[in-house]
């Protein structure tokens, strides 16, 4: 979910509801905004997005005002209607709050509040929080702030609120637990929002809470940051932020995935930029270099992330057993976490998240951490959570990513892990000098031959259009081709809502061969290098059960082009480095056939950029 708030001079519903949209990549089921107009409190939400929520907005808030709260929503408690929507108001009508996150007993504190004559609209863990609220400043006479501090103490679970009292409308109090929040100052103005973007365009400075942290912000004053549990007062850190309005706009592009796709080539050389230095044959990474013994060391290297990055996870499998001969496990973090693993000390616990915000892949850090494991992150959002609950890591500086279905993202940590393990091979021994060097030079290599490969752009496009009817898709590859396979098969399932199977190309004999007709597309990864010939073979299976086939093929290939029913070229370059090509024309077919079909390419139905909620 999005939290966005205000209190200033500006029109607070413009800037909240600009915020909202800005926002919209974390939830999209919902949205609302509270404002008071100096009169009354006005709340207007509904079900579906913020371009809902502003044609709903014209018949109820028609005054502004200069504090407003805004939500936009990615359903846990409810279904995302109307009445479940945020902000939700106490009973009384004075309090508006929106929180993300879940109030994991609020079925005991509903019950409580029932007994003291409260009622409740929604299905919403929220309405309860708001209630307790009200009901503490009831009962102990206390302000706001101090009744938020109270009524979270008695709270469960994880959240990041805004909330503010229409009696009292110079002031915005907010709280952090699991669930990212950012106030943004500016000169006599305050925004509130989960991440910076809907306030980048008024200002560079803003106070990340940390959890525990909740901060009474009031308009003309100051900010006044605390500890949630025992009220001591934080000396807050003003960050003075990097991003600029440029890369969170789509720049001339008809969607931000496809402006991400585009972006690659720039992303990876900002990935490698000041580590991959080829002509002197090194590689630095802070991250890696200050603890490069106890990571050379590990027993063996347990990766976890989920969706994407699990697989940006499975491509370093093969990268860290090749060349640094660490045994690899790469796990889903949320599967991780719950099977009470075996972790010891001697293990090295590889996080890789885009947004740093994974409830599920936080989760496994703290886990690992108390295990004693040594855990480095992989993210992508400067300061996100899961960046600082780490002992080390790297950052894959791929710029903003708000396209739902992840692009640049994957590319990049897989530019990380794979300098990584380079760098440990070369510290082991276990890569040779000229070896490393060479590869050193490919990788430098790689952004030119994705822009070349964009070009096959118009190719993929007329197989989009040859298949965008289709109802299912296979997807096969090996090796370091295979999670690209799997990837290429998350990427239609997202953005178009087509069924796909990603599979080992030799499995395929295990089951999926069972669905091929000649109505079935399969896509297969048949790069020259990795395994081709047996590729070649399980093409020949494909094609004598009349699948339809789409083939990566290395440029110049002929064997393949001629049993294939259509060939993309892919350069050339060292195998362990393909995946970062073969997965370009996997996320345009997507992307075609997603726009062909006319879905929402960069908010795709039921999903979220960022899953704060396990
Ligand atoms: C969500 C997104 C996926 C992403 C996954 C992990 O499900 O829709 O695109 O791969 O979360 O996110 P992370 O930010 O941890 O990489």
């Amino acid at each position: 979910c999005g939290i966005v708030g205000y209190i200033g001079h500006r029109d607070a519903y413009n800037v909240v509801i600009e915020g909202l949209k800005r926002l919209e990549y974390r939830g999209y089921d919902s949205a609302g905004i509270a404002l008071y107009d100096g009169e009354q409190l006005k709340v207007c939400k509904t079900k579906g997005k913020v371009a809902d929520l502003e044609k709903k907005v014209q018949e109820s808030i028609t005054s502004n005002g200069s504090i407003a709260i805004g939500h936009t929503r990615w359903a846990t408690h409810g279904q995302p209607n109307d009445i479940n929507s945020h902000p939700h108001l106490s009973n009384s009508g004075n309090l508006a709050i929106i929180h993300n996150g879940i109030i994991e007993n609020y079925d005991s504190l509903r019950k409580e509040l029932k007994k003291r004559g409260y009622t409740f609209q929604s299905d919403t863990d929220t309405e309860v929080l708001v209630n307790l609220i009200e009901d503490v400043i009831k009962n102990e006479g206390v302000k706001l702030g101090k009744a938020v501090q109270i009524a979270l103490n008695q709270t469960v679970g994880a959240y990041a609120i805004a909330v503010f009292d229409k009696r009292k409308p110079d002031e915005i109090v907010v709280a952090r637990l699991g669930s990212p929040l950012a106030i943004g100052i500016g000169e006599n103005e305050y925004f509130i929002a989960s991440d910076a973007s809907p306030f980048i365009a008024y200002t560079n400075n803003a106070i990340y809470l940390e959890d525990g942290e909740m901060a009474v912000v009031r308009n003309g004053k100051d900010v006044k940051v605390r500890k949630i549990h025992n009220d001591s007062e934080v000396a807050a850190y003003v960050h003075e932020l990097q991003l600029n309005l440029e890369q969170i706009e789509k720049g001339g592009y008809d969607h931000f995935m496809l402006k991400e796709i585009y972006e690659q080539p720039n992303a990876i050389r900002d990935t490698y930029r000041g580590r991959l230095l080829a002509d002197q044959g090194i590689i630095k990474m802070a991250g890696v270099d200050d603890n490069i013994e106890r990571i050379a060391k590990a027993n063996r290297i347990l990766i976890v992330g989920c969706g994407t990055s699990w697989h940006a996870g499975l491509v370093a499998e093969y990268a860290f057993e090749d060349m640094a001969r660490i045994p690899v496990e790469v796990e889903y973090a949320s599967e991780f976490r719950y099977r009470n693993p075996v972790i010891t000390e001697d293990d090295v616990v590889i996080a890789i998240s885009q947004s740093g915000e994974t409830a599920d892949t936080m989760a496994a850090i703290k886990l690992a951490k108390e295990k004693g494991a040594f855990v480095f992150g992989v993210c992508n959002v400067v300061g996100s959570s899961i960046s600082r609950e780490t002992t080390a890591g790297a950052y894959t500086h791929a710029g903003p990513e708000i396209g739902v279905a992840s692009t640049k993202a994957f590319t990049t940590q897989i530019t990380v892990l794979t300098l990584m393990a380079l760098k440990l091979g070369k510290y082991k021994g276990t890569i040779s000098d000229s070896d490393f060097r060479f590869h050193l030079q490919a990788l430098e290599a790689i952004p030119q031959k994705i822009e070349s490969l964009l070009k096959s752009d118009k190719i993929i496009k007329e197989i989009a259009e040859t298949y965008k009817d289709t109802r299912n898709c296979i997807y096969l590859g090996r090796g370091y081709n295979f999670p690209v396979a799997l990837e290429g098969a998350l990427k239609l399932k997202e953005i178009s809502y087509i069924h796909a199977e990603g599979y080992p190309a030799a499995e395929m004999k295990h089951g999926p061969i069972a669905l091929i007709d000649e109505e079935m597309p399969v896509v297969v990864i048949a790069v020259r290098k990795g395994h081709y010939e047996k590729v070649v073979s399980n093409i020949q299976e494909i094609k004598s059960r009349k699948g339809k086939i789409i083939s990566l093929v290395t440029e110049g290939d002929t064997e393949v082009k001629e049993i294939a029913d259509h060939v993309i070229e892919i350069p050339e370059t060292i195998e362990s480095f393909t995946p970062l090509l073969t997965t370009i024309p996997l996320q345009l077919l997507s992307y075609h056939i997603a726009v062909m079909l006319g879905k929402n390419v960069d908010q795709p139905r039921n999903l979220a950029k960022s899953v704060t909620v396990e």
